[in-house]
C-alpha cells in the first residue's frame, strides 16, 4: 500500500494553559493536522488530565480536528460528551469495555472517527478482529498515563506489525505513536509506520511553549 503522509498531532496536556493562545496560532501556522487531547480519569490511569470543557474551549477557537485518546475506565459512558466535535477522532482502550465492536460503531454513529489504543502490554493479535472496523490504531510506546516518560523499545517492533497488518486486510488505518516521540526516536518509528505523531514534551514542547523553527524542524524529521 502506498506510504501515507506522516502527520502531527501536538499533546495538548504539555501545553502551559496560561499561553494556549499563542500555542494555538503556532499550530495553526504550521499546518498542524491534529491536536491530541488526553482524557484521564483516575482509574485506568492513576492521572487526571483534559476533559469535555477544555475540548469544547479548543473547538471555539480553531478547526484544527481534535485526536482525543480516552484513558478513563468504560468510555462507552462518555462518548456523547467528546463525539459531536467536527472532525473528531476518538480512541479507546478496548480492554476497557466489555463490548469493544460496540463502542467502536457508536462512536461512528455519533459522527466521530473511530479509534482503538493499544496498551504496551497488549498483544495486537488479540485486537486483530477490530483492525477492520477502526480509521486509526494508536500504538503507546510508553505506559498510559504521563508525559516525560521514556520509550519501550520492544513497542516499535508493534509499529511494524500493526502497519503490516493493516496492509494484509486492505485499510489504509493510521498508525499513531504516543509517547517519547522524540527527535531522536521519530525516524525509527516512521520507518516501522507510525504516519500520526504524537508530539509532547520530547520534542515540540519546551515549559509548556512551542516554537515554529521545532514545528519545521519536526516536519522536515517526518518527511
Ligand atoms: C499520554 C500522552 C503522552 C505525552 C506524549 O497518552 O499523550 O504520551 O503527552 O509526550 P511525551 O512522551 O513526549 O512527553
Ligand atoms: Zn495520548
Amino acid at each position: 500500500m502506498k506510504k501515507k503522509n506522516a502527520m502531527i498531532s501536538p499533546s495538548m496536556m504539555c501545553a502551559d494553559p496560561f499561553h494556549l493562545p499563542e500555542v494555538l496560532a503556532a499550530f495553526e501556522a504550521g499546518g498542524i493536522e491534529w491536536l491530541h487531547i488526553d482524557v484521564m480519569d483516575g482509574h485506568y490511569v492513576p492521572n487526571f488530565t483534559l476533559g469535555p470543557d477544555f475540548c469544547r474551549a479548543v473547538a471555539k477557537e480553531t478547526t484544527i480536528p481534535m485526536d482525543i485518546h480516552l484513558m478513563v475506565e468504560s468510555p462507552d459512558r462518555y462518548l456523547d460528551l467528546f463525539c459531536p466535535f467536527p472532525g473528531a477522532r476518538v480512541s479507546f482502550h478496548p480492554e476497557t469495555v466489555r463490548q469493544p465492536v460496540r463502542v467502536i460503531e457508536r462512536i461512528r454513529e455519533l459522527g466521530a472517527s473511530p479509534g482503538i489504543s493499544v496498551d504496551p502490554s497488549l498483544p495486537l493479535e488479540t485486537l486483530a478482529h477490530l483492525l477492520p472496523l477502526v480509521d486509526q490504531v494508536m500504538i503507546m510506546t510508553v505506559n498510559p498515563g504521563y508525559a516525560g516518560q521514556k520509550l519501550i523499545p520492544f513497542c516499535l517492533e508493534k509499529l511494524r506489525e500493526c502497519r503490516r497488518r493493516l496492509d494484509a486486510i486492505g485499510s489504509g488505518a493510521d498508525v499513531e505513536v504516543d509517547g517519547n516521540v522524540s527527535w531522536e526516536n521519530i525516524p525509527g518509528m516512521v520507518e516501522a509506520g507510525a504516519n500520526v505523531l504524537v508530539a509532547g514534551t520530547s520534542s515540540l514542547f519546551k515549559n509548556g511553549r512551542v516554537s515554529s523553527q521545532d514545528i519545521d524542524r519536526f516536519r522536515r524529521v517526518i518527511q
